[in-house]
């Protein structure tokens, strides 16, 4: 997902092309806004946190890009192509340090395993949009 603070900042361009010059091809995207329902659901394995209300709060405040991306080894390189979730800690030349303002508001979010993308993937698209 490009996450409401890069999309409200212009962003959304610029994090496309960082991601198809890093190889990833784009086999599902849209452009929609969560309830907050779908956003409790999404971050549930978050909801105990402390930042569970500001996170719900913020993923719905405005529209995000969500898509699916297909590369060999995507969940790790597109980790490290995102960097650190706390913007002051990621590397040089990452999309969090490029274009996310702080470690709530971090611009993208990837998924953390095949099996979860999986699930996330599900969660964002039916089987026709997916190519
Ligand atoms: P994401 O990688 O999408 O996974 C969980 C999200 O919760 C994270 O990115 C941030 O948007 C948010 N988040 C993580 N840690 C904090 C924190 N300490 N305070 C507020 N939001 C956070």
């Amino acid at each position: 997902m490009i996450k409401p603070d890069a999309v409200e900042n212009g962003h959304i361009g610029g994090i496309l092309d960082k991601i198809t010059s890093a190889g990833f091809k784009i086999v599902a995207m849209k452009y929609t806004q969560l309830s907050r329902r779908d956003a409790q659901a999404f971050y549930a394995i978050h909801k105990e946190r402390p930042f569970f209300g500001e996170l719900v709060d913020f993923m719905t405040r405005g529209p995000i890009v969500s898509a699916i991306l297909e590369k060999d080894n995507a969940v790790e390189d597109f980790r490290a192509l995102i960097g650190a979730t706390n913007p002051a800690d990621a590397a040089e030349g990452t999309i969090r340090k490029l274009f996310a303002t702080s470690i709530a508001e971090n611009a993208v979010h990837g998924s953390d395993s095949d099996e979860n993308a999986a699930i996330e993937g599900a969660f964002h698209f039916a089987g026709r949009e997916i190519f």
